[in-house]
């Protein structure tokens, strides 16, 4: 759907990184995020995760399920399939309202988002289903300056046939939202958790979106990962739910490191809000290319429920025995994206510095959300029985968390490789190691170095894991 608009001076707060290019080179020379099917030309707006951008997309869905889940006595968990029965999509207004407006070029024929063209910066909600928005706001076409069409509505939603048949009986969708699965398992849940009003469904799994205009690297993608939770309140405590959960998502992006001059909040404007919405509220990240929409809160009312069961039939209603009601629960969403989340903490991460006269790039990852947490490294790689150690630690690090080993490179250069990758810690086995049975760690946010006793090593990383947690 339509990425709220910047709504102040973009360039008032400054990136991290002003040339996206910076973060997606370092991210396929790296290996954090490649080009689907690059061997064929790629497919737009499909990105593949690499051996670190997998464990870093892990961390991230790792620590908002620690936060949103585990941690919480009144959110439960759920994996609902991407394929749902069509009704669902029908019910839930996607059919009928989940589109973007689409303009077509009359002389090269490219498609846009009216709403991405140079000179739509201004339009509201309402300019952009006027159908003279185009004569009115003089635009044209990027790439020839040639006429567009009138906007019409793109449905975003992906469909294919379920079955060996393949007619419209047997259309199916792929979700273009985790959100619905909640609520058609709303009953289900409610009855084997035994769970009282207000609690929450939690889910993480892959939408799609048919986008029209995808694009700034993983920030908009066809296939994507949603980590949502729907919260069911009383139609009379919605707006409380709503405040509270506003401040406690924000804050979790700058717990893990996001800097909070670089996060705000944007209301939607009454035109501008989704069709389920009654209210809205953008939690948004200064990217290299403006403030854009991280995580959404939205006040959902009653509508899902509401419109799930006028169309199943099922009674949808919760009994409050506190107060003896029957009444259709209201929805608050916190609703943010794995990769757009992914794509903040690494952006926000980096930093260049200049450390005796040489250029250091540093990825300066919150210690949980680091692919590695630690990497051991000989010194002399020449010595098997320093090898040996370094192996052996390792292995027994790993146990507990990703630890690499490396030896093929210099010292100074392997230190410099980690910082790229934001490997918060790093243990070198030394000569002095076999006499003394101790090891450096390198701190890669200070450059310290401490000796430490080896079969303290792991306990001791393990106490700064948490400590950084805590
Ligand atoms: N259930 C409500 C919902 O889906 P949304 O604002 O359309 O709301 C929620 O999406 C979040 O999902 C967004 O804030 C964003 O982080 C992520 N998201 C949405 N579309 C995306 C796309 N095409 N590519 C990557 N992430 C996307």
């Amino acid at each position: 759907m339509t990425d709220a608009p910047t709504t102040t001076d973009p360039n008032a707060v400054a990136p991290a990184v002003d040339n996206l290019e910076t973060i997606v080179s370092l991210s396929k020379r790296r290996g954090f995020v490649f080009p689907s099917s690059e061997i064929y030309g790629g497919i737009n707006a499909v990105w593949d995760y690499g051996p670190l951008g997998v464990e870093l997309k892990n961390n991230v869905k790792r620590a908002w399920w620690r936060a949103m889940v585990q941690e919480r006595e009144d959110i439960v968990g759920l994996d609902a399939g991407i394929l749902m029965h069509p009704q669902v999509w029908v019910t839930s207004g996607h059919v009928g309202s989940f589109s973007d407006p689409l303009v077509e070029c009359g002389t090269c024929h490219r498609r846009y988002r009216l709403d991405e063209l140079p000179g739509a910066e201004g339009l509201t909600a309402s300019d952009l289903t006027d159908p003279t928005v185009i004569e009115r706001f003089k635009l044209v076409c990027p790439n020839d300056a040639g006429p567009l069409s009138a906007p019409r509505r793109f449905n975003l939603m992906f469909q294919t046939y379920m079955g060996p048949v393949q007619d419209e009986a047997s259309i199916v969708y792929f979700r273009p939202e985790t959100a619905q699965g909640s609520y058609v398992n709303f009953k289900n849940v409610q009855q084997s958790t035994r769970k009282k009003i207000p609690f929450g469904i939690a889910q993480i799994g892959k939408s799609f979106r048919n986008e029209i205009s995808p694009g700034n690297f993983v920030f908009r993608m066809r296939e994507f990962e949603q980590m949502e939770m729907q919260y069911f309140v009383r139609p009379d405590g919605a707006p409380a739910a709503f405040e509270g959960w506003l401040p406690q998502r924000k804050a979790w992006y700058e717990q893990y490191g996001v800097s909070p001059e670089r996060l705000r909040f944007r209301e939607h404007a009454p035109d501008e809000l989704a069709h389920y919405a009654k209210k809205a509220i953008d939690v948004e990240y200064r990217f290299p290319f403006g403030w854009k929409e991280l995580e959404g809160v939205h006040n959902r009312g009653d509508f899902d429920l509401g419109s799930h069961a006028k169309a199943s039939g099922e009674n949808l209603e919760y009994f409050d025995p506190a107060t003896e009601e029957h009444f259709i629960p209201w929805v608050v969403e916190t609703a943010a994206g794995a990769d757009r989340a992914a794509f903040t903490f690494l952006i926000d991460a980096y930093r260049e510095e200049e450390v005796r006269g040489e250029k250091r790039v540093v990825l300066g990852f919150h210690p949980e959300m680091a692919p590695y947490k630690v990497a051991v490294l000989p010194l002399l790689k020449k010595r098997p029985e320093i090898v040996d150690i370094c192996r052996r630690l390792r292995a027994d690090l790993a146990k507990d968390l990703m630890a690499v080993y490396d030896d093929t490179a210099a010292i100074g250069k392997l230190y410099r490789r980690q910082d790229e990758i934001g490997t918060p810690w790093c243990v070198t086995v030394d000569v002095e190691s076999l006499e003394d049975s101790a090891v450096t760690i390198r701190d890669r946010d200070s450059m310290a170095q401490e000796r430490v006793p080896l079969e303290g090593v792991k306990q001791l990383i393990l106490d700064r894991l948490a400590a950084s947690r805590a």
